[in-house]
Formats: C-alpha cells, sequence, structure tokens
C-alpha cells in the first residue's frame, strides 16, 4: 500500500483534526497564530476604542470599547463605512445628504497640519447622538493590503471643562473690565467732590483769612497765627489738587486725550532729564471717555515703570490711527525687560495694562525693543465702540 504522505494524509482527516495535526507538524504556524490571538485579545479588552479598516474606509474589526462608544455591536459595526461612526465634523454633515462623507483621513491630517495624537472628530452613536473624540491613525500593510488602525477616545468631558474654562475665563475679563470701568467712575466722582466741595470751602476760607488779616486792630502775634494758617491753607488746596488730580487727570476733561499726554510728558519731564518724543496727531485721539482713560492710564504706567526700572535716557510714545484702529508705541532705551518680569505674581501694572487693552477688545504685545534697545510695548485698540462690539462677537 502506497505511503500517503502529508497532503493525502490531511485529506483523509476530518477538517478539525486536520488543523491540529498542521499546528503540531509546523511549530512556526502555531506560534503565529498564539500571537495573532494574543494580539486579537489585547486589542478587545482595550479601555481605547480601536477599529481596523480597509482602503474603502468598510470596518474589519471594531473591539468592544469601540462598541460601547458607539452603541452597537462589534458584529454589527464589522462591514459598515467608518463614515457611519464618525464624521469629520459637523460641518461636513450639514453639507451631505444622506450618509456624512468621511474624507481620505490622512490628507485631513496633512491639510490640518495637526499631528495624528492631536486629531479631533466627531462621533455618532447608533442613536444619532453626536459626540467629540480624539484619535490617532496608523497604516500597515496586510498581506498585500492597506489596513489602517484608528484608536478614538471620547472627550466630552474634557471639552465641557474646557468649555467652563474658557467660559469663567471670559467672564473674568469682562467683570475685570466692569471693575476698571466702576474704579474709574468712582475716582472720577470723589476728584470732583474733592475739587468742587472741599477746593471751593478751602478757596473762600482763604479769601475770609484774608479779609481778616486786613484789620488794623489785630495784634503782631495774632497776624502771625493768620499768616500761618493762610500758609497752611495753600498746602492744603495744592495738596487737595493733587489728590484730585492724581485721581482724575483734570486735563482728561479739559483738553482730551492729546491734552492730557502731553502735560504727562511735561510732568515726566519735570523731574527726569531724558529725551522723550511724544509722536502723535491730535486728530487722531478724539476718543470716548472709556478709550480716552485706558489708554491714559496704560502710558501713565509705562512711564512709571520707565522712571522705575529702566534707566532709560530715551522714551519714543507714538499713537498713529491706522484705518479704525489706535496703534500705540511705547520704546525706552533702557535695561529691557526679562520674559520672568513678564509673570511676576506681585506686579500689577503690567497685568492692569492688559487688562485695560482686552477690556477694548485691543491687543497687546510687550518685549525688547530692536530699535532702542530697551523695552518695546505695542497696542492696537479699536477707536471706536461699534468696532469693540463687532470685534466682541
Ligand atoms: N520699561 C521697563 N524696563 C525694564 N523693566 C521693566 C519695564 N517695565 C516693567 N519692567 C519689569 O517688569 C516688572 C513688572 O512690571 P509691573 O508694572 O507689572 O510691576 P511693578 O512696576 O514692579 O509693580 P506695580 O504693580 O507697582 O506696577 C517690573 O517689576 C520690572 O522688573
Ligand atoms: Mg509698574
Amino acid at each position: 500500500m502506497p505511503y500517503p504522505g502529508t497532503t493525502g494524509l490531511l485529506r483523509l482527516l476530518p477538517l478539525g483534526m486536520a488543523a491540529a495535526l498542521l499546528l503540531c507538524l509546523f511549530p512556526p504556524l502555531k506560534a503565529s497564530r498564539q500571537r495573532q490571538a494574543r494580539g486579537q485579545a489585547i486589542i478587545d479588552s482595550a479601555s481605547d476604542a480601536i477599529i481596523s479598516i480597509d482602503s474603502h474606509h468598510t470596518i474589519l474589526h471594531a473591539n468592544a470599547a469601540a462598541a460601547r462608544l458607539f452603541g452597537d455591536t462589534q458584529d454589527g459595526m464589522r462591514g459598515m463605512r467608518l463614515g457611519h461612526y464618525i464624521l469629520r465634523d459637523l460641518r461636513s454633515l450639514s453639507k451631505h445628504d444622506g450618509e456624512p462623507q468621511f474624507d481620505d483621513i490622512g490628507q485631513e491630517l496633512r491639510l490640518t497640519g495637526r499631528r495624528a495624537t492631536d486629531y479631533t472628530l466627531t462621533g455618532r452613536r447608533s442613536d444619532g447622538a453626536m459626540f467629540p473624540l480624539e484619535g490617532s491613525l496608523s497604516a500597515m500593510q496586510e498581506g498585500g493590503r492597506i489596513v489602517s488602525t484608528i484608536i478614538v477616545r471620547d472627550i466630552s468631558a474634557r471639552k465641557q471643562v474646557h468649555e467652563q474654562l474658557a467660559r469663567s475665563f471670559s467672564q473674568l475679563r469682562e467683570l475685570s473690565s466692569a471693575l476698571q470701568t466702576i474704579r474709574e467712575e468712582e475716582r472720577k466722582h470723589i476728584a470732583r467732590e474733592l475739587h468742587d466741595d472741599l477746593g471751593q470751602l478751602l478757596a473762600t476760607l482763604r479769601v475770609d483769612l484774608t479779609l481778616v488779616r486786613q484789620h488794623t486792630d489785630t495784634t503782631l502775634s495774632l497776624q502771625a497765627l493768620l499768616q500761618s494758617m493762610d500758609g497752611l491753607l495753600v498746602t492744603a488746596i495744592t495738596s487737595l489738587r493733587r489728590i484730585a488730580s492724581n485721581l482724575r487727570p483734570r486735563a482728561l476733561d479739559e483738553g482730551g486725550l492729546y491734552f492730557a499726554l502731553q502735560k504727562l510728558r511735561h510732568d515726566f519731564l519735570l523731574r527726569r532729564t531724558v529725551h522723550f518724543d511724544l509722536l502723535a496727531d491730535e486728530a487722531d485721539l478724539v476718543l470716548d471717555d472709556a478709550r480716552s482713560t485706558a489708554i491714559y492710564r496704560i502710558v501713565q504706567e509705562a512711564l512709571t515703570n520707565i522712571a522705575r526700572h529702566a534707566e532709560a535716557s530715551h522714551i519714543t510714545i507714538a499713537l498713529h490711527r491706522i484705518d479704525s484702529s489706535l496703534a500705540i508705541t511705547i520704546q525706552d532705551d533702557g535695561r529691557g525687560i526679562a520674559e520672568h518680569d513678564l509673570e511676576k505674581s506681585t506686579a500689577l501694572g503690567l497685568l492692569g495694562m492688559r487688562e485695560r487693552v482686552w477690556g477694548l477688545s485691543g491687543s497687546i504685545h510687550i518685549g525688547a525693543d530692536n530699535e532702542l534697545g530697551g523695552t518695546r510695548i505695542e497696542i492696537t485698540v479699536p477707536m471706536h465702540a461699534e468696532e469693540h462690539e463687532s470685534a466682541l462677537q
């Protein structure tokens, strides 16, 4: 009887036994199968959703986590198009009738310039509910065809936290801006009361004192006392003017921003010997009170900083209208500002400056100045409230 050989023998055996015999005869085949089974088990027990697709985006395999995530079964997902579960984004859904398109993922990654790990998508559960996903993609060759594996994770909770954070951040900004406005209004009110009420009283008192001093029947010692009282009254009036002016610069109300900035420069030069250029066109600085006050306070803080920290000998402040915005540049040739100076937790000046600019929907950049070699502050704010409001929308 001829020896049947391995192939002949396999043909004679039932299918199950043949497979078992094959695995015994070819140990490498067995090891490879074990490896495959282990890999499959890892994929199936993974907590992230893992989906393999072919080049036509047909799902070859979805693990248990993927089935849970999309509210389907692993068998139900197999053979379905990936676009049924993962949408490129919600906009693509409204553009297409019927099944949303899922364009080439790799192409999309290249277009957006994101790394695979940064890729955010929109998922759709079997009940139609949409949810945000984060995913990564990898591709490999398997038996001559390309199989892509997508790992996705539900980021609804993270997105909610992110949105809440963004909301409270913008509320904080609004609060800060409202507080600045209230503060300025209060300062303006107190300054006016001091000037118009207390100032007038002191002035009247001084006139009365002059009348008393004109009396000839007073003793010498009384005259001396009256003169000293007059001296004290003059000091009180000067202090009151200074306090009121610090609270609310009268120049702002009397001559507008241009005049107030000229006064600021003049006062600065009274105490320091520096080269100070103020480059502005009066017509560009006709602004509403909120803008004028904010810009005045910003320049005031910048000048205080230059005096306190910069050791500068040259200052240039330029304010120019560019279309519907005002561009402000403040430069000095001092020691320059370090990166860590911008984040000092105890320093409030630069923070206040930023808050004022943001409150007007403007932008601010503080850094090194290449021209003068010290510090440069660049600010842009909309000229009018309309631009400010439309920028907020
Ligand atoms: N023009 C400048 N040149 C050099 N360093 C500066 C200049 N402006 C600010 N700085 C640095 O930046 C830091 C932060 O400035 P900021 O105005 O916020 O705080 P501050 O002036 O120290 O205190 P304050 O809260 O009273 O304003 C300063 O401490 C200083 O080191
Ligand atoms: Mg300061």
